[in-house]
């Protein structure tokens, strides 16, 4: 669901026509619709609220700081990975008691910051990391409160690079080095082991894995209970999969069915920490065809966004839906399809393959799903300014990012 929608073969952002927004700010432009944003949210909150759980929004998938404010202000909470993250929440002054903050190689100044800002707690992947936070919260004098994330050990079905939560994978502790973490928990004398953490991965499309961790976890918690150990919360991750292409993803409320009667026989305070299910489809990429390139072998639609832009389809083969914002369902005469490529010196820079999209130079093409994991991936590869992103809210238009300049690309060097 989303509001990006044609209407008399215009493709518009809610009430914004995206070709108007494409001339007034340039591009390559993200266009996010809040409406979308909020609503996801919401369907979540809504989903769940028998339990009423803390949502923590992944920041890594849009980090955007007009973004996060949006969703701070509706009551979410942040999933942070990292000291930048964190800065990130203190700008939109997100209380620390709604801040979960995960990530394998946490340093020392980012376990000292988080503990300074007074975070909910943190999700710890390792005993090194544990015992450093132990050691820094006895130097700082304080408690640091702590969740262990879990590696559950199920595979959902998705790209190997977002599995998380096999044993194969770097992230989280397998089940009897938690347990072996609980029974010596008195040499941990300033933290507090609150909760367990789960994450088995992102763009997971059916419940079946989740109620697998979760069910793992159960018997987890439960001989944790009957050995008189106090936990506090569980955090079930984020992962929640959304239609890119034909897939047809649980709902939020098909999910909270699944998983509600579980995590109703645990009876902790759950956290959930989704990114691309609130922020996914409430993004699209807007570019301009620069060049029609035919040859004898293949034709290639070649446009000002690159994979320095968006990063998804050379990096996972991931498929976005790509359409011209006008006029969207005519094909091009000669029934042949293009590759919508971009000026980057790298035959993996592209954006979709064998597409059937008739446009000519000049035209727009807007790429969905491009509000997760688009402008948060994004680099300067081929020293390319990154692009601007705007926002439409309640009927107006915010600028929420400067197009970079040419001076931003090298504002940090130095010539000796
Ligand atoms: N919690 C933890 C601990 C995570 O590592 C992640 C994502 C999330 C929550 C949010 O997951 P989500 O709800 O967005 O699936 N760049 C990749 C996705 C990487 C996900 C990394 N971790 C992509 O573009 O598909």
């Amino acid at each position: 669901m989303h509001y990006f929608n044609f209407k008399k073969n215009n493709l518009y952002c809610e009430d914004m026509k995206v070709e108007d927004l494409a001339k007034q700010y340039g591009t390559p432009l993200f266009i996010y619709s809040s409406r979308t944003i909020l609503e996801h949210f919401l369907k979540l909150e809504q989903a769940f609220k028998e339990i009423n759980p803390l949502i923590c929004y992944s920041v890594k998938a849009n980090s955007n700081l007009s973004f996060l404010k949006l969703l701070t202000s509706q009551g979410s909470g942040l999933d942070i990975v990292s000291g930048g993250e964190l800065y990130r929440a203190k700008k939109v002054k997100c209380p620390g008691n709604r801040i979960v903050y995960a990530s394998v190689g946490k340093t020392d100044i980012e376990i000292e910051e988080a503990l300074k800002y007074g975070i909910l707690m943190f999700n710890v992947e390792s005993v090194p990391e544990l015992k450093r936070i132990n050691t820094i919260a006895k130097r700082l004098n304080k408690q640091a409160a702590v969740a262990l994330r879990v590696n559950p050990d199920v595979a959902p079905k998705t790209h190997k690079y977002i599995t998380t939560g096999k044993k194969e994978n770097k992230f989280g502790i397998d089940m009897d080095t938690v347990k072996d973490i609980f029974q010596k928990s008195k040499k941990y004398s300033n933290l507090n082991l609150i909760g367990i953490h789960i994450h088995i991965g992102s763009q997971i499309i059916e419940s079946k894995p989740f109620v697998e961790a979760i069910q793992k976890i159960k018997i987890l918690i439960e001989d944790f209970k009957k050995q008189g150990v106090g936990l506090e919360y569980l955090n079930i991750g984020g992962g929640l999969g959304i239609t890119y292409d034909n897939e047809t993803p649980q709902t939020a409320i098909e999910f909270a069915d699944k998983v509600l009667p579980l995590l109703k026989q645990i009876s902790l305070k759950v956290i959930l920490e989704p990114g691309r299910f609130i922020a996914g489809n409430a993004g699209i990429l807007v570019s301009k065809v620069t060049y029609i390139k035919d040859t004898p072998q293949k034709n290639f639609v070649i446009v000002d966004a690159a994979m320095n832009d968006f990063a998804r389809p050379s990096l996972y083969s991931a498929y976005h839906k790509i359409v011209a914002i006008k006029n969207n369902k005519k094909k091009r005469k000669d029934g042949k399809k293009a590759d919508i490529v971009g000026a980057i010196c790298e035959s993996g820079d592209f954006l979709g393959k064998d597409r059937e999209l008739d446009v000519k130079e000049k035209d727009y093409i807007a790429v969905f799903g491009a509000g997760a994991y688009g402008f948060s991936m994004s680099s300067n590869y081929n020293s390319r300014p990154r692009a601007a992103e705007i926002l439409v809210k309640d009927k107006k238009i915010f600028l929420i990012r400067k197009r970079e300049t040419y001076h931003d690309l090298i504002k940090e060097e130095i010539i000796i």
